[in-house]
């Protein structure tokens, strides 16, 4: 699949970074399994075909020298701690690394964090997230290594995010990843950004088992999708328009808030101080009984109440107005949250009834992606998933937005179902075409979930993961 390259702003200035590490421990639980999962060795991902691309590997090593051996055709004898995978993401505006054990141990992670460049610039201008990754790929890499008292030798092999996201950002943890895997000849993960999103809970709760529901919820997308195993998904809605990230970040800017910790935390913060009952917005899509978003018009909404009261959305900095003014944009933050929230509300039980149709024994609802790591979001749709006699899981705030936590985990799933390329080349060329995919659903849509309400930028997508993975797998068959 060839890179791609996007229409991007001129470069205006070295961006000023800082580096958020944190090292996290989880209990250490050995696992140790014999791998026979149902249709084994499984699918393949390959970088340029989609084809099964290891066929040939009888053996997976570890710092421990052999730590899975093929016995037979189908079968892998692992020993989970002893592997250890490097997850890098760099699908958006965070560049983020970690080193995580296949029991789960979390051993480092690190985030590098652009909001301060986006706080002056206004959103994610390609080119400059590109150069942003850029000047900080190596840096937050070699610190998870370290933070993880490791060195590339001690890897079992590297994840990293290939899609969906920015091609140029992408392009950046490719590439690192690759030549990584390259030089160390090791296996190298393909990950879907929303899989990880999705699939980190099961790293933080070790029993949440296939089937479960998932709303995933950050700037960009906004899923409904029933996971009914691994790499199968269905997806029973997305959003027609903006994703609710996205509006809380508008609103937040035009409230004049403090966009260097990011427009969600800053709106929550200010929210706390309003009445969410000051300002009737309109909840979106009530007319439409599925289970899709819309949050463009409420952004309009909230962007009519503002000027309304005469407030300015330019040059508006909150710290420098009256109290009163102050708690008109608190009142206009808590109403826009509250109604922003309802409508997830009203998604979810609708969501919930269809996945209870079709996969009566599910039991969670997994909430994830950035906006999940609001309180007042994870509050109100608990009381969603309790009065349906199901549980909420969310994984913790650091785990919900960008970080390579996610992305390492995923990789030790699929990594423990065989799905992995051969380490590539390590004299590969810098300017190699990676398979990069910017626009790439999770799942396939839910039929009878289609309603009149679609959204129309559907040109140029990749097949979903889980048709990819379901191809392969009747290939090997
Ligand atoms: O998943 P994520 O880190 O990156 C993407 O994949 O987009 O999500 C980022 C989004 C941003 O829109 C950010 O404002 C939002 O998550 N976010 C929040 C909160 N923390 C992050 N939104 C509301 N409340 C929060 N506490
Ligand atoms: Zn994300």
């Amino acid at each position: 699949m060839a890179f791609s390259t996007l229409a991007s702003p001129l470069w205006l200035s070295r961006s000023a970074f800082f580096l958020k590490t944190s090292l996290l421990h989880s209990g250490t639980r050995a696992l140790t399994r014999r791998f026979t999962g149902p249709g084994q060795p499984s699918t393949f991902f390959s970088p340029i075909s989609l084809k099964p691309s290891f066929k040939h590997l009888s053996a997976i090593r570890s710092a421990s020298g052999i730590v899975a051996q093929k016995s037979s055709d189908s079968e892998w004898s692992l020993a989970r701690e002893d592997v250890v995978i490097l997850g890098i993401e760099t699908s958006c505006d965070d560049t983020a690394a970690a080193v995580v054990r296949g029991n789960g141990e979390i051993l480092s992670q690190v985030v590098s964090s652009q909001a301060d460049l986006l706080s002056r610039y206004g959103g994610v201008a390609p080119k400059m997230a590109e150069e942003g990754h850029s000047l900080v790929i190596n840096q937050v890499v070699q610190q998870a290594l370290d933070n993880a008292k490791l060195t590339e030798k001690n890897l079992s092999a590297v994840a990293v995010t290939i899609g969906p996201g920015l091609s140029l950002c992408l392009r950046v943890g490719v590439c690192k990843a690759r030549r990584i895997a390259g030089k160390f000849s090791l296996p190298i993960i393909s990950v879907h950004h929303m899989e990880a999103h999705a699939l980190v809970a099961r790293l933080v709760e070790k029993d949440l088992q296939f089937p479960f529901l998932a709303l995933l919820i950050s700037g960009g997308h906004n899923l409904l999708i029933l996971a009914h195993g691994l790499g199968h998904y269905v997806q029973l809605g997305t959003t027609i328009d903006d994703a609710i990230g996205e509006a809380y970040d508008k609103t937040a800017r035009w409230l004049g808030l403090d966009m260097r910790k990011g427009g969600g935390p800053a709106l929550e913060e200010l929210a706390r101080e309003g009445d969410a009952k000051a300002i009737k917005f309109s909840i979106p899509m009530r007319q439409h009984k599925d289970c899709n978003f819309s949050y463009a018009g409420l952004k309009t909404q909230v962007r009519i109440a503002i000027e309304s009261k005469n407030l300015s959305v330019e040059n508006n900095s909150i710290s420098s107005t009256s109290s009163h003014e102050r708690r008109l944009r608190a009142d206009i933050a808590a109403s826009f949250q509250r109604v922003a929230v309802l409508h997830l509300e009203e998604r979810c039980e609708r969501a919930i009834e269809w996945a209870m149709n079709i996969e009566p024994s599910i039991k969670c609802l997994v909430v994830s992606g950035g906006v999940a790591s609001n309180q007042y979001v994870r509050t109100r749709l608990n009381h969603v998933v309790e009065k349906n006699g199901l549980q909420l899981v969310c994984p913790p705030p650091s785990l919900c937005t960008d970080n390579g936590v996610m992305v390492a985990w995923t990789g030790i799933e699929h990594f423990f179902c065989g799905r992995f390329d051969p380490p590539p080349r390590a004299d590969e060329p810098k300017d190699s075409m990676f398979d990069l995919r910017p626009r790439w659903p999770l799942g396939e849509e839910y039929s009878q979930g289609k309603s009149g309400a679609r959204s129309l930028k559907r040109a140029r997508l990749h097949p979903s993961l889980t048709s990819i993975i379901q191809g392969s797998a009747q290939q090997q068959v």
